[in-house]
């Protein structure tokens, strides 16, 4: 297709319209995956926040429904959670979806007291439908915090309460409540830890199992100060008593190190399953990405699960196993060699620039997948092997001229030292995922091709044996 809407993707979720950037209250009730996220009806660029709302069955196709909420007297509805009150704990019905967000008023912020965001409450009886904001708004007025926002609220059983994770500036601050409507403050998290390039946004704390072990997983988006430039999202790990998150490693870890990957936050009422789900852009360039009646995509939901690397704790990330059914290799190899480049461009033109790719590597050579147009404008994204890490380079991808740092090439270290490497890599015309390593490294780039990518060339200098190497189609009868 072209005009405006050649750079829609297929299978990540986009709204119809304007603008969206994180994804909020993402909870799952019944059999569907709800999506809120912040939307501006009225324009492409940012502006007043309402929610938007999508759903989902299978992850994979998306229906975009009616705003869930629209700002009001208090203010316009930044980011925040959604929970289903099982035991009604707060009085609004047996099993009510509960949203827990910002209300960021302007005209405070105006004023310059730094009062401006404090915590507000609404419910839904029916599956988030219809909304009604809680007459008692906001239940955690601001303490005197310039950045006081996006709520994550989870049900901690050892404690009977529910706990609120709050991104409080420079730190994260831990809530506790009965009822979804008292707050009372645990501890905080974070000043003298962690990346401090940028403000801390959308946290979210919670436990992950490894052999039989609970480890705490907090999430924590920063913006600027990314490890490629901008916004990213940063994690740790540890252990959350009901008061305290206490880190087991000072060291700087990264849930993605494209420069695609923000605000992301898990999945509610998921139960031992936590699945992943964050915005597919950058506050860098989020506002001149050349998208027409549209701004912003999401990335694939994406599993999470804990690796033991050197006696540390990595978040594992990898699509989530619903993406599966919708593949069908239409290249599929065991051991070959690249000698000098693998050519699969025959098998790619059909696929429209949507696809996965899936390489094993047996010995750790350098490699580069080109992809690219008939304009000649191409994505690399490749291992070097001097530097232990995985890259991706969009500086000759296409349409970059939006915005002056767009145009660059970047990296993520490889976190193991083994000879085998495994990637997989998911197109969906205006964007790649890179999952290495079984999700070890993961990359989140967008780009803007001219026409859609058509090539698909594998090289190597050094003669390299792979293990396996697969192309498939992302089958669009899945697809809406
Ligand atoms: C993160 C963020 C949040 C805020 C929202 C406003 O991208 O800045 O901290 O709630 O976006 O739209």
């Amino acid at each position: 297709s072209t005009g405006g809407e050649k750079y829609r993707p297929a299978f990540h979720f986009s709204p119809k319209a304007h603008w969206m950037n994180d994804p909020n209250g993402m909870v799952y009730y019944n059999g569907v995956y709800h999506l809120f996220f912040q939307y501006h009806p009225g324009g492409t660029t940012w502006g007043p926040m309402h929610w938007g709302h999508a759903t989902t069955r299978d992850l994979v196709n998306w229906e975009e429904k009616p705003i869930a909420l629209y700002p009001d007297s208090l203010g316009t509805i930044f980011s925040g959670s959604i929970v289903i009150d099982k035991d009604n704990t707060a009085g609004f019905g047996k099993n009510a979806m509960v949203a827990i967000f910002t209300h960021h008023n302007q005209k405070i912020e105006e004023a310059k007291t730094g009062l401006h965001q404090y915590q507000s409450i609404a419910y839904s009886n029916d599956e988030g439908e219809t909304w009604t904001k809680y007459k008692g708004n906001p239940v955690l007025p601001n303490p005197g915090i310039s950045d006081f926002r996006d709520p994550k609220v989870m049900w901690y059983e050892q404690g009977k309460k529910w706990v609120m994770t709050l991104a409080t500036k420079d730190r994260i601050t831990f809530y506790s409540s009965p009822d979804l409507k008292a707050w009372k403050r645990e501890s905080e998290f974070g000043a003298n830890l962690g990346a401090h390039g940028g403000v801390w946004e959308c946290p979210d704390l919670f436990p992950l199992k490894s052999n039989g072990k609970t480890v705490w997983v907090l999430l924590v988006s920063i913006n600027p100060g990314g490890p490629n430039g901008g916004s990213a999202t940063q994690y740790f790990t540890g252990n959350f008593d009901g008061n305290k998150f206490v880190p087991n490693s000072t060291k700087e870890k990264w849930v993605d190190y494209g420069t695609d990957n923000y605000a992301g936050v898990t999945w509610s009422n998921t139960g031992d399953r936590k699945i992943f789900l964050g915005w597919m852009n950058n506050w860098q360039y989020a506002n001149q990405v050349p998208t027409k009646a549209w701004r912003g995509a999401m990335t694939l939901p994406r599993e999470l699960s804990l690796a033991s690397v050197d006696g540390a704790y990595y978040l594992r990330s990898l699509p989530v196993k619903e993406v599966l059914p919708s593949l069908k290799p239409v290249y599929k190899k065991g051991t070959v060699t690249i000698d000098k480049e693998i050519d699969l461009s025959a098998y790619a033109k059909p696929l429209d620039g949507k696809f996965k790719l899936d390489l094993g590597l047996e010995n750790t050579n350098n490699f580069n997948i080109i992809l690219s147009n008939v304009n000649g404008q191409k994505l690399i994204i490749g291992y070097d092997k001097k530097n232990n890490s995985y890259f991706i380079d969009r500086t000759l991808s296409g349409e970059t001229a939006f915005e002056k740092g767009f145009a660059k090439k970047h990296s993520a270290p490889r976190l193991l030292t083994g000879k085998k490497i495994n990637i997989s890599l998911i197109l969906d015309v205006a964007s790649v995922e890179l999952f290495a390593d079984n999700g070890l490294t993961v990359m989140t780039d967008i780009f803007f091709p001219g026409s859609a990518i058509e090539t698909i060339k594998i090289q190597s200098k050094a003669v390299s044996k792979l293990s396996n190497l697969s192309l498939s189609k992302i089958d669009q009868k899945q697809l809406k």
